[in-house]
């Protein structure tokens, strides 16, 4: 079974050792001040500190999606009931309220689930290009084919190139499950808000947050099923 901390969480914890390096002078002059005694915050009361009242991170910096990246560090409602997890499994209330807002998000193409062009969705799998939070924060809101799905870096997908390990691998996709409407559905799902079937899994919410167009999904989905993608040679 995969540990699942929150995506949130990872975030401040990246935060927090991106501040690392320069907050020690800043830290010491708060001290001094009297701001605060560090050595007697939690970690999570800290890291709170550090990020959002001391200015040692950039919080008005802008987010390709709109917005700044203090919004983009605030919780939703699901990421607010997965925290408090705080790492241990997801028990069945928590999951039966994830499961059932996260099912809410999801919405359909006009015309059904279809299957797109595999050899784009091959791109967008393997690019994480896109809504990254930095100082050159690369806009691919105009690029060809958008931003990126970021499948890659969790997923195993095909066997031509080497991809990551934190989701389960991906290869011979639609050949070992076929492509009924059912499995179509289910994948679609999936990729849309991946919390409807995995409460307070990893993997990103990418149609449901927007990383994703339904026609992004539909080429990706191809990759996945089409005979002639390399997922399933
Ligand atoms: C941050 C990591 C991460 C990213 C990025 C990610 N996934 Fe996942 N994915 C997972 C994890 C973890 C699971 C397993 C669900 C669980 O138990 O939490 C999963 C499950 C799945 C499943 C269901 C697998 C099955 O056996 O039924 C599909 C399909 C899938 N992902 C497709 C994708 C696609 C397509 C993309 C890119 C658009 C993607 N994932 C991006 C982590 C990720």
């Amino acid at each position: 079974m995969l540990k699942r901390t929150t995506i949130a969480a990872a975030g401040a914890i990246t935060a927090m050792a991106l501040l690392t390096a320069g907050c020690t002078t800043n830290a010491a002059e708060q001290t001094a001040k009297g701001g605060g005694d560090y050595a007697k915050m939690s970690p999570d009361a800290l890291a709170e500190h550090l990020i959002f009242e001391t200015k040692s991170f950039k919080l008005d910096m802008p987010v390709q999606e709109g917005g700044t990246a203090e919004a983009r560090l605030k919780q939703d409602e699901v990421q607010v009931l997965c925290s408090k997890l705080r790492g241990k499994p997801v028990d069945s209330e928590t999951a039966a309220k994830v499961t059932a807002m996260s099912r809410e998000t999801i919405k359909y193409p006009a015309g059904g689930i279809k299957l797109g062009d595999w050899k784009i969705g091959r791109q967008l799998a393997w690019s994480g290009f896109g809504y990254r939070v930095g100082h050159r924060n690369d806009d691919h809101s105009k690029a060809k084919n958008g931003p990126g799905g970021n499948c890659y870096n969790c997923h195993q997908l095909a066997t031509d190139r080497t991809g990551g390990t934190i989701g389960p691998p991906l290869t011979g996709y639609g050949k070992l499950r076929g492509s009924s409407d059912a499995i179509l559905k289910y994948t679609y799902d999936v990729i849309y808000n991946p919390h409807a079937y995995f409460a307070c899994t990893h993997m990103p919410r990418i149609g449901a947050k927007g990383l994703l167009t339904e026609e992004q999904i539909s080429h990706v989905m191809a990759y996945l099923f089409d005979p002639e993608s390399p997922v399933n040679k």
